[in-house]
């Protein structure tokens, strides 16, 4: 798998993955939900549904960020959140949005690294993942900390862009997150290479039955994948 680095060569993915997520944090929802027209809750209300059935569930959100999925999942009754991050200007935004939606006493964020993950074997019911592992360094490393991590039994939902086949979908998303997108996020959050970044590691990243592989590899069991909006995002599920 080609490594894509959002800024130069050099510096270690994981540095620059943190400083450019730092840079573009203040503008980070706000753009987040323009891109995807509020697709982006649909997909997350989508993970809230395949959790809602388990009973007092301890959920792990990797790569959280401003812990947009903590807040959906702190709709599941009994559910309790931790959200997980590298970055901390994502990190102070999410303090910010959990305060002031008075679930603090339900989500609590953590500033850590996914490859090493400060938690005990076997703590989560639940590991989700949403746009985060196409942002990891060594992504072998970070799934085989998601399986250390939960429950013998429990359940990785990750929700990563994928390659759309289809025409016209495949040409117009093409053109939409290769070009609108770094033109305008460019604009807003003053860094381009930020969004260029995003457009070319969904290209690189590994797709559908590659990731499901991937999984196997790993050591999930019952790995597979669900194509949502036509194919712009995939949802995958693997059991430990
Ligand atoms: C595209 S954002 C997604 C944020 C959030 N999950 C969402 O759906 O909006 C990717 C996040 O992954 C985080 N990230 C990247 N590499 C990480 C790592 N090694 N450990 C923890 N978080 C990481 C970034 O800091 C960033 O907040």
């Amino acid at each position: 798998m080609k490594t894509v680095k959002p800024y130069n060569q050099k510096e270690s993915k994981k540095e620059q993955v943190e400083e450019m997520f730092d840079n573009i944090s203040h503008k980070y929802d706000f753009l987040n939900h323009f891109f995807s027209a509020g697709i982006d809750k649909r997909w997350r209300k989508k993970i809230r549904k395949q959790i809602e059935s388990i009973p007092h569930a301890n959920i792990l959100d990797v790569a959280t960020g401003t812990a947009d999925l903590c807040v959906e999942l702190s709709k599941i009754e009994g559910a309790n959140m931790i959200g997980l991050d590298i970055s901390k200007g994502m990190l102070e935004k999410g303090e910010v949005k959990v305060k002031d939606k008075g679930l603090s006493n339900r989500i609590k964020l953590v500033h850590g690294d996914s490859e090493h993950m400060p938690f005990e074997d076997n703590s989560f019911d639940v590991v989700t993942v949403s746009f985060g592992v196409r942002n990891f360094q060594n992504l072998e490393k970070g799934l085989k900390e998601c399986l250390r991590v939960l429950k013998k039994g429990g359940s990785l939902i990750i929700l990563e862009f994928s390659n759309p086949k289809n025409f016209p979908v495949k040409q117009l998303f093409n053109f939409y997150s290769g070009s609108v997108m770094p033109t305008v996020g460019g604009m807003f959050s003053k860094d381009k290479k930020a969004y260029k970044y995003l457009h070319d590691s969904s290209r690189a990243f590994p797709n559908r039955e590659d990731f499901v592989a991937i999984l196997d590899k790993v050591g999930f069991n019952n790995n597979s994948f669900t194509p949502v909006s036509s194919g712009i995002a995939c949802i995958y599920n693997a059991i430990k």
